[in-house]
Formats: C-alpha cells, sequence, structure tokens
C-alpha cells in the first residue's frame, strides 16, 4: 500500500514538474526531458547559470525539470532520485562537492538514465558514472591569477608580496583546483608569501566577514587578496575602504568569475584583476544531452574558453556580461 502510494505521489510530481517546465511553445511530447538539479543561488555566477540553462532548453526545445537545491547536498540526492522516478530522459547536475555520489549516481545508471556533471566535477573511482563534465578548468584558472601576480611581481620590482586567500566552499572542485593551480604557480617564488588562507563559501556576506578578520590581523601586511570568486570580492571591497585602504593601491584584489558588478569594479580600478569563469554553459549541456539520447558519442570533458582581465586593459568595448 505504502509503496503505491509512493509510485502515485511520485508520478503526480512528475506531471506537474514537467507542465510547469515545458515552454508554451513545446509540443505535448517533448523529444527530450533534462532534469537538473543547480546547486543553488549563492551567486551572479549561479543565477546567470540557471538563467542560460532555461534560455537554452527553450532553444534546443528540451523539457527541463529545474530543482534549486539552496546549497545543500541532500537536496541534490533527492532531486536526482526524483528525476529517476520521473523516467527523464537525461540527467544533469552541479555538484556542490566532490564526494557522496556514488550511490546515487549508480541508482541512476541503474534505471539506464546517463548523467552530465555541469560546472563542478566529483570524485569516484567509478567514470561510468557519468558521461560528461562540462565547465571551467579550474585549475587553469588558479594559474592564471597566478599568472597576473608574478607579472605584477617583476613589473612593481618587490621582492616580498604577503597574500591571504579567501577560498570558495570547502570540498568543491572551484575551490580545490583554484588554490592548487595558483600555489602550484608561485611555488619556489621567494618572493610569493601566503599570510592566511580562509574559507568564504562563495558567498558575499561571507567575503566581508573574511576580510575583516584578515584585516584585524595583518592590517597593512596585506598586499595581495586573492578571491575566489567575485561574490566574496563584493562582500570584501567595502570593509577594505571602511578600514582606510584604498583597493588597487594599497592593496591587490584578484577576483575570479567577471559578472558585470565586478567587472565594473576593474573598470574603476578597485579590482585589479578578473579571471573569468563563464556561466554560460547552457548550450554546451543541451547539445551534449541531445548527442547522448541519440546515442552519439560525446567529450568526457567540455571546457569553455576563458580569458583574464586586468585594471590595465582597455575594456570600453567588452560586451554586457550578462550577469
Ligand atoms: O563553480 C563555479 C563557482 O561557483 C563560481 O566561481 C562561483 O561564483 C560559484 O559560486
Amino acid at each position: 500500500m505504502k509503496r503505491k502510494w509512493y509510485a502515485l505521489t511520485a508520478l503526480l510530481l512528475c506531471s506537474v514538474f514537467l507542465s510547469a517546465c515545458r515552454a508554451p511553445s513545446q509540443t505535448a511530447d517533448p523529444a527530450l526531458v533534462l532534469g537538473f538539479s543547480q546547486l543553488g543561488s549563492e551567486s551572479s555566477f549561479r543565477i546567470g547559470n540557471t538563467k542560460d540553462m532555461e534560455r537554452a532548453a527553450k532553444e534546443y526545445g528540451i523539457s527541463l525539470m529545474m530543482d534549486n537545491a539552496n546549497q545543500k547536498q541532500e537536496n541534490q540526492i533527492n532531486a536526482i532520485r526524483r528525476f529517476i522516478a520521473c523516467r527523464v530522459d537525461v540527467i544533469a547536475f552541479s555538484p556542490i562537492v566532490e564526494e557522496g555520489w556514488d550511490n546515487v549516481l549508480a541508482e541512476a545508471r541503474q534505471a539506464g538514465i546517463p548523467v552530465i556533471l555541469v560546472d563542478r566535477k566529483i570524485q569516484t573511482a567509478d567514470s561510468s558514472l557519468y558521461v560528461s563534465q562540462i565547465g571551467a578548468d579550474f585549475y587553469q584558472e588558479g594559474v592564471m591569477a597566478a599568472e597576473y601576480l608574478l607579472r605584477k611581481a617583476d613589473s612593481s620590482g618587490k621582492d616580498r608580496l604577503h597574500i591571504v586567500e579567501i577560498t570558495g566552499t570547502e570540498n568543491s572542485t572551484p575551490m580545490k583546483q583554484r588554490h592548487e593551480g595558483f600555489w602550484d604557480t608561485v611555488a619556489g617564488d621567494g618572493r610569493i608569501v601566503l599570510l592566511e588562507s580562509v574559507s568564504g563559501d562563495f558567498l558575499r556576506s561571507r567575503g566581508a566577514e573574511c576580510i575583516r578578520y584578515l584585516l584585524e590581523k595583518y592590517g597593512n601586511e596585506i598586499d595581495v587578496i586573492f578571491s575566489h570568486n567575485d561574490e566574496m570580492t563584493l562582500g570584501a571591497l567595502p570593509e577594505i575602504e571602511a578600514a582606510g585602504y584604498t583597493p588597487g593601491e594599497d592593496m591587490m584584489l584578484i577576483s575570479i568569475d567577471g559578472g558585470q558588478e565586478a567587472v565594473d569594479l576593474l573598470k574603476e580600478g578597485k579590482i585589479s584583476c578578473i579571471v573569468e569563469c563563464t556561466p554560460m554553459l547552457g548550450s554546451l549541456v543541451m547539445q551534449t544531452a541531445q548527442a547522448v539520447k541519440e546515442g552519439r558519442s560525446v567529450d568526457r570533458a567540455i571546457h569553455p574558453t576563458e580569458q583574464v582581465f586586468t585594471s590595465d586593459d582597455d575594456l570600453s568595448a567588452l560586451a554586457p556580461r550578462g550577469y
């Protein structure tokens, strides 16, 4: 009886999900139903990514079942189980952290539903649990941030640069790989000295809290702030100014993402460098989902091309960022 009730509820949820998510222009029976678990709404990157997934689904005539996990892995696992119960054609998700996915992805495989990782990666001993990962090369982003710093160290002629690092969500791919890429690149360069690395969870409010703590502890010893995303940078900036420092002069800020608000501050010279991390992954995800559904082979890893913007560049021709 309990089972029957569960099956009925799942069926009802699926039809509500499908009718709510189907674009008006689509036929009653879409060629492809994609279940997408978004990890949250923590940043302009994330909100831009959600919008781009919705836009691309409409463009490709794909029916999108979207669920926002509000920063909780448990919610993502539940959403994936609902997608399986609804028998979607393909599941996509942006894993908040790297570990803990094997069981639910084995359930998806058992149900014959292919899985695409969007943006972030997972750790698993069984690489057949997903077909493709579509997202940035986060290690390379860390490398590009460090290369900018080394160029600045050369041109300034300084023999010491003290750095504080504000990292993203613990155990997430961008947090781990941006950190590694950055510190691997400056390793062995005696001028670059880490004062402290603290976690800001990719949130604006945490960026403010972290820099308040760091300024109190190190004050004007800080030369460089390496922040793992724009949101935390935007939280840190007013605190730096309130403490009496001029960002871009007293302290150099290096950020990642390249959303409009941060780019505007880069143009003002308050942020010195931004490594782009584009959220515009929707078209790549939809094309890959279609290929998988049709049994065509897909690339195991798909990385969009990304650029570096600095306050020394002429950015007057840069198109509106869209996030
Ligand atoms: O996974 C990508 C990162 O997640 C972005 O850099 C950050 O803004 C987001 O929260």
